[in-house]
């Protein structure tokens, strides 16, 4: 049995935010942001949209694409979704704190009745863990067909925007993938490109703990809780220690990149294109002059929309499959990394 991807979507809110107006309200400025990240723009979410709606949409854009292109033997994507066995919601910024999963309103709203629901937080590598997540579920049972993968932000409401350090860098959005199961032999490890199958191959995935304050939400968890009568001056929001995260992605994405080429024999000539977590230029280019890979190999759109965390991941997918840049054949690689820390990849025929 093999996972395929049948279908690609994103949702990301109209209010563009440039580095020119947010350096109206905080001290910062275009060339910073542009030198130091690469970041040109951000879409931020109205008040009255949240993140199930983002990714509402997003998983109807996949469903419908999987159906326009004949992926599937469905003409109607509303039918499509009743015939889901699960979904997977990558997400740090769920509607409700804790309870109810968020993945249960999406679920709710595609009407996909049969589903069974669940969120993932693994911060910005959520992504990468929900598909290999979604894809083992599929394979472990028989009746298991189909499945929707949801990477989706509201980072806008966990930003302190007073601190210029982070503000610049988030930014609100969501990217789905319609995974269905097919027939075709499952390959021992090593075997999955040379057998020349299509859809996900394999995946790496990790964590190191020992960085667990690095990208930290200190308030309002367990460990930390708000108590009766306290004013809150910020609300909840995410700190980071920039310098740390920023050795950790270049050092991960870099061994990730390299284990995929030597456990599967892979020169970079093999690889149509890399698709990294959008979170800043100056990684990318980083761990590629580490690698030896050219800078056009991986693909970077977080100028316009900057870091949206889960959902960065399949947007760009979503963006690349939706131009024709991606062909039949190809093989791609995802990389993250992410609070926690976690890191991972994903290595698909397309
Ligand atoms: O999904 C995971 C999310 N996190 C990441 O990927 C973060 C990884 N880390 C980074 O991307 C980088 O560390 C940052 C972009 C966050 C920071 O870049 P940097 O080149 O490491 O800057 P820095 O923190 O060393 O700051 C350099 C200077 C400081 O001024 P002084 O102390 O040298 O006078 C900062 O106060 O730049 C200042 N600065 C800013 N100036 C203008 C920091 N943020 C800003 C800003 N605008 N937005």
């Amino acid at each position: 049995m093999v996972i395929k991807i049948a279908g690609t979507g994103r949702a990301v809110p109209s209010t563009r935010v440039s580095n020119k107006e947010l350096a109206e309200q905080i001290d910062t400025s275009d060339e910073w942001i542009r030198s130091h990240t690469g970041i040109g723009a951000r879409h931020i979410a109205p008040e009255t949209i949240s993140v199930s709606d983002l990714a509402v949409e997003a998983a109807r854009g996949a469903l419908k694409l999987a159906v326009e292109r004949a992926e599937v033997g469905e003409t109607d994507p509303e039918k499509l979704a009743e015939t889901l066995d699960f979904i997977v919601l990558g997400t740090t910024t769920q509607d409700y704190y804790g309870c109810p999963p968020t993945c249960c309103l999406v679920q709710h709203q595609l009407g996909a009745k049969k589903a069974a629901a669940m969120d993932l937080a693994a911060a910005c590598s959520s992504f990468i863990y929900s598909i290999e997540t979604a894809a083992a579920l599929l394979l472990a049972d028989p009746r298991r067909k189909r499945a929707l993968v949801i990477g989706a932000e509201t980072l806008s409401r966990i930003t302190n925007w007073n601190d210029r350090g982070t503000c610049v860098l988030f930014g609100d959005g969501a990217g789905a993938v319609f995974l269905e199961k097919q027939d075709g032999k499952q390959e021992e490890p090593g075997e999955a490109v040379s057998s020349g199958r299509r859809g996900l191959l394999r995946t790496i995935l990790g964590a190191d703990g020992s960085g667990w304050e690095n990208l930290i939400i200190r308030r309002g968890g367990s460990r930390n809780p708000w108590k009766p009568g306290e004013t809150v001056d910020i609300p909840p929001h995410v700190e980071m220690n920039g310098h740390a995260v920023y050795n950790f992605a270049v050092k991960v994405i870099t061994e990730t990149i390299e284990q995929f080429m030597e456990e599967e024999s892979l020169t970079i000539h093999d690889i149509a294109r890399i698709i990294p977590h959008q979170a800043n230029a100056r990684i990318i280019q980083a761990a590629g002059k580490r690698l030896k890979i050219p800078e056009e190999k991986f693909y970077l759109n977080m100028e316009e929309y900057a870091n949206t965390s889960s959902a960065s991941i399949p947007i760009a997918l979503d963006e690349l499959n939706r131009s024709g840049q991606l062909r039949r054949g190809d093989l791609i690689i995802t990389v993250g990394f992410g609070g926690g820390l976690t890191y991972g990849g994903n290595l698909i025929r397309w």
